[in-house]
């Protein structure tokens, strides 16, 4: 029988386009011998919906098509499976689902917030846990846990906006430990969504009142200057990594913005929404890019090294890719930020290692199905009689009782 895999996508986040994108891109190399794909798909408005045409791109230029013709659906756990039902009345069950595959990208949905309901209904699923899930997405988090690991980062500083309100002058002082220029960046957007480069004092002020529109956790980081930009896939779990060719990504501005990242010299935007599309439905696979990238042998081995330990030490898992900053005039590398389900899910990355599309699906597909197996087989809960006891004291009345036992 094959496996069921349920790709779900979308969800309200701002990279929301760009997932129907490698979704669309990842359900077409599926092997459909040994997997039947069920397209899922989170509107912006967080309505689940299912059904075939959710494959074809061209629906998602008018959100009632999907509406009208799409399954409106909850996935649970019903009698030992996990079931895509459907909302209406009649209630059916649609589709059972053996595995999880999120393709998605930002915070609310690759950020641990998805992967949180799938491990509470207990679903296997493909790609990092909750908590690998949680500080690949916030920038201070991941920082801080590879700074612990002694990974080479440029200088940064983080703050609250509550902070930043309260005490302006504070927060600048810390920052001014900084030397400029710098960058400022929200922790958990992505897709460069309110980042600005900063030369001054003036533009400082200006950068973090408009980060603070999009986040309220704000980091400030020193500027690579002769910058180039490499990235570079891991795939593995806590056990085992390997690493895929690494690209350099070029840019005609004074950093990677969201155009560069997806849109090319294309123009065409989803109905209702300021991202495009239409001219970018190669996703992350159509950015400007040197594949391999031109780096001394030294380098290509510290790349490496660093990506693998950086993933290991956050507990990630399935396919992240991992992006550096280097001063070319220094030689000096410097480790970015992780992607812990990129955009395109990073295939190009391996194709160029002559693993293709197809095959990387399925090594993922089997990590999680490892995954899973690692977690049922720990104990999660243990034979007790607490309740018993709590009842055999009379309720609330013998919680004194109760707390003496869970000491
Ligand atoms: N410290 C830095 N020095 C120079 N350029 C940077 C620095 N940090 C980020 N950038 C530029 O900004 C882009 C977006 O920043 P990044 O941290 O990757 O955020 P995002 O999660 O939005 O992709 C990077 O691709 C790079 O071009
Ligand atoms: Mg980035």
């Amino acid at each position: 029988m094959k496996i069921r895999v349920g790709v779900i996508f979308g969800g309200e986040s701002v990279e929301h386009e760009v997932s129907i994108i490698s979704a669309i891109q990842a359900m077409n190399k599926l092997d459909q011998e040994k997997y039947e794909t069920i397209p899922i798909y989170i509107t912006k408005d967080r309505e689940w919906y299912t059904g075939e045409m959710l494959r074809d791109i061209e629906i998602y230029q008018d959100l009632s098509l999907v509406k009208k013709y799409g399954k409106n659906v909850v996935l649970y756990y019903k009698k030992g499976s996990y079931v895509l039902q459907k909302k209406t009345f009649p209630r059916r069950v649609i589709k059972e689902v053996d595995i999880i595959f999120p393709i998605v990208h930002g915070t609310n949905v690759e950020d641990g917030v998805l992967q949180g309901y799938l491990q509470t209904i207990g679903i296997p699923f493909v790609g990092s846990n909750v908590y690998g899930s949680v500080v690949g997405q916030d920038k201070t988090y991941m920082k801080d846990i590879w700074a612990e690991a002694d990974l080479p980062m440029t200088k940064y500083v983080w703050f609250y906006d509550v902070d930043y309100k309260k005490d302006s002058e504070e927060v600048l002082k810390k920052i001014s430990k900084l030397r400029f220029p710098v960058i400022v960046k929200p922790a958990t957007t992505g897709s460069s969504v309110g980042i600005m480069v900063c030369d001054d004092q003036e533009s400082l002020i200006e950068g973090i009142d408009d980060a603070i529109q999009y986040d309220n956790k704000i980091i400030v980081e020193e500027v690579v200057e002769n910058l180039k930009e490499v990235n570079i896939a891991v795939m593995g779990n806590y056990e085992h990594q390997r690493v895929s060719e690494i690209e350099e990504v070029l840019s005609s501005n004074k950093f990677l913005t969201y155009a560069d990242k997806y849109i090319g010299n294309g123009k065409g935007k989803l109905k209702g929404s300021k991202a495009p599309v239409k001219n970018s439905s190669k996703g992350m696979a159509s950015a400007n890019r040197k594949l391999p990238a031109d780096l001394s042998d030294k380098m290509r081995k510290e790349v490496e090294e660093i990506a693998i330990k950086a993933f290991k030490v956050l507990g990630s898992s399935g396919n992240s890719r991992i992006d550096f900053l280097i001063d070319d005039a220094k030689k000096k590398v410097y480790i970015n930020e992780i992607n812990s389900i990129p955009g395109s899910l990073a295939f190009y990355l391996w194709e160029a290692k002559g693993i293709d599309f197809s095959s990387m699906l399925d090594d993922m597909i089997q990590i999680g199905i490892k995954d899973y197996k690692k977690r049922v087989s720990k104990t999660h809960s243990f034979e007790t009689n607490i309740l018993k006891g709590f009842a055999e004291h009379g309720g609330l009345k013998g919680m004194k009782g109760v707390k003496g036992k869970l000491r």
